[in-house]
This record gives structure tokens, C-alpha cells and sequence, in this order.
């Protein structure tokens, strides 16, 4: 995963929201996004651009106990947030892999289960900084020739 890695700073929600809508195309189906950062880093908000991208008929939102959710449009956007699972082996029972042959996988916190993840094709990093509507976010990825033309 160190092949390509690129820095990006937003100043607003929309900018993150945008970013997701630029990264859409790089996490198509059978691809799997990690997303890490702290609570209100925007991994939600950007996981909501990706979902603007396939025209789905709903946008992204926070799950309050769910696992995964997934949204359908142009392919399904399968959204994992695993800031509540309580046992790293719950992720066997979700057979994550059925996931994929119509969709993706973007999964927030993915730390608390790593080890029982597939690998990830792209792996962003939120920060907050100094400022309240800025965010530092940090892509990486093996793709590094079409994501260079990119961003
Ligand atoms: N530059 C920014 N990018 C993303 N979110 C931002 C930004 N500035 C402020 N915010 C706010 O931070 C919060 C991010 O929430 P969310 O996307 O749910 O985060 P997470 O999923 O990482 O917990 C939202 O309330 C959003 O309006
Ligand atoms: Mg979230």
C-alpha cells in the first residue's frame, strides 16, 4: 500500500464530499476502501460522495448499529462501520466477500477488525487540523498511474 500516497486538504464538507465523487471511479465493484480517522474526520461524508457517483438512491449516513449498510444504484455501495463491533470476529458472520460480486466494500474503522479483513485497494486517512472545517486526508493506494492522473 506504498505506492502511491498523496496528501489533500478540504476546507469544507462539500470539498470531502467532492473528493468521494473523484475517488468513486477507483472503488468500483469487487474493490475494498478503508477509511480511517477519528469520529467527525468526514469518512462518512466522503463514503456520501461515492454514493452521489453511482447515482444511488440514497446518500450515505452514519449507521447507529448496523454493520454494514448497503445503498444501490449504478452498482451497490456496500458501507461498513465497525466503530461498534465488539468482537473482531463478528466480521467472519458478515461473509464480507458476497459483498463484492456486485459492489464494493468501504469500510470506516477498519482497525478494530484488520486482521480479519480483506486488504484493502485504497486506504484514506482523515485528520482534523487546527481548523474546524479543514481536513487533511491522505490517499494511498497500489494504483498509483491512474491515480496520479487523478488528483
Ligand atoms: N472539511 C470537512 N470535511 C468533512 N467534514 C467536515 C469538514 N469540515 C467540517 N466537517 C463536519 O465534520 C463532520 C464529519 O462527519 P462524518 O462525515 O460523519 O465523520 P466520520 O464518519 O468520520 O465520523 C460533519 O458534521 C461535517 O459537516
Ligand atoms: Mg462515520
Amino acid at each position: 500500500m506504498n505506492s502511491f500516497s498523496k496528501e489533500i486538504v478540504t476546507n469544507t464538507p462539500e470539498e470531502t464530499l467532492g473528493l468521494g465523487i473523484k475517488l468513486a471511479p477507483f472503488i468500483g465493484i469487487g474493490k475494498i476502501a478503508y477509511l480511517k480517522g477519528p469520529l467527525g474526520a468526514g469518512k462518512t461524508t466522503l463514503v456520501k460522495g461515492i454514493t452521489e457517483f453511482y447515482k444511488c438512491s440514497q446518500p450515505a449516513k452514519s449507521p447507529t448499529f448496523i454493520l454494514v449498510t448497503s445503498y444501490f444504484g449504478d452498482i451497490s455501495i456496500n458501507h461498513c462501520d465497525f466503530f461498534r463491533l465488539n468482537n473482531s470476529e463478528e466480521i467472519f458472520d458478515l461473509a464480507l466477500e458476497e459483498y463484492l460480486e456486485d459492489g464494493n466494500l468501504i469500510i470506516e474503522w477498519p482497525e478494530i477488525g484488520e486482521k480479519y479483513l480483506p486488504k484493502p485497494d485504497l486506504e484514506i486517512i482523515l485528520e482534523h487540523t487546527d481548523l474546524s472545517s479543514q481536513r487533511k486526508i491522505i490517499i494511498k493506494s497500489n494504483n498509483k498511474e491512474s491515480l496520479e492522473k487523478l488528483l
